[in-house]
């Protein structure tokens, strides 16, 4: 059954929405739209009614996210993921939280010294490089960010790199079908998705039915 999101937590979706979450063509010029300041965001995207349609557990389950595991949320915005994967990877593993703006890093910074989520690692990246070492990460979680990306077919050969054997990049992001989400023109179809990440050499498949809004691409190092 397709669930479909109601007024309560559809508000702050909607304001992420109406805010240019999607554009790729807004007043960052090369770097897309921009998210510089996190206390802007942080309301709408760490809304804990997120957690009804975005299922950050079920996704810690889809991806087989385990302890001891390095895993990197890339595009890690106000650290919404980050509690979750934390606990998923526990006292042996870390999460690499990273993010172009360094408002956002500083913001998961102070959330996780907070929330006492010691496995977190948080710092600035480029735009065009994650920067994660030759096969350091064992999955790489990128949320509502694949769109921002300008060149997605060089990115992917530099998150495939990053790879542990048996690691996997999850690309989760809205359907075109979708009433919810960035505006259609600029949603990017799964299938073209796969095609960009199946371009660095992994290996894809797309799960359309999982929640209730978005699609999950899972591209794995063969
Ligand atoms: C719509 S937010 C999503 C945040 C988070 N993943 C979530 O789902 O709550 C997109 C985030 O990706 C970041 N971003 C955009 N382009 C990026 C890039 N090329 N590399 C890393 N982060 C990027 C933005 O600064 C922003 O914080």
């Amino acid at each position: 059954m397709k669930l479909v999101p109601n007024a309560s937590y559809l508000f702050p979706l909607l304001a992420l929405v109406a805010a240019g979450c999607g554009s790729s063509h807004g007043h960052g010029g090369p770097l897309g739209h921009r998210f510089e300041d996190a206390e802007e965001w942080a309301p709408r995207w760490n809304d804990p009614a997120r957690d009804e349609w975005q299922k950050p557990e079920h996704l810690v389950e889809l991806l087989e996210i385990r302890p001891g595991m390095t895993v990197a949320d890339l595009g890690t915005g106000t650290g919404y993921f980050l509690p979750h994967l934390s606990r998923a990877v526990g006292e042996t593993g870390t999460v690499l939280a990273l993010d172009i703006e360094a408002d956002m890093i500083r913001y998961v910074k102070e959330l996780a010294a907070k929330g006492g989520l010691a496995n977190v690692q948080a710092r600035v990246v480029p735009f065009d490089d994650p920067e994660i070492p030759e096969g350091e990460v064992d999955r790489v979680l990128v949320v509502n960010t694949w769109h921002h990306i300008p060149d997605r077919e060089a990115y992917s050969k530099k998150l495939a790199r990053s790879l542990a054997p048996g690691g996997s990049v999850a690309v989760v992001d809205f359907t075109l079908e979708s009433e919810h989400g960035p505006p259609k023109s600029e949603r990017i179809d799964p299938e073209r998705v796969a095609g960009e990440l199946r371009a660095a050499g992994l290996a894809v498949r797309v799960v359309q039915e999982s929640l209730p809004d978005q699609y999950v691409v899972v591209a794995s190092r063969p």
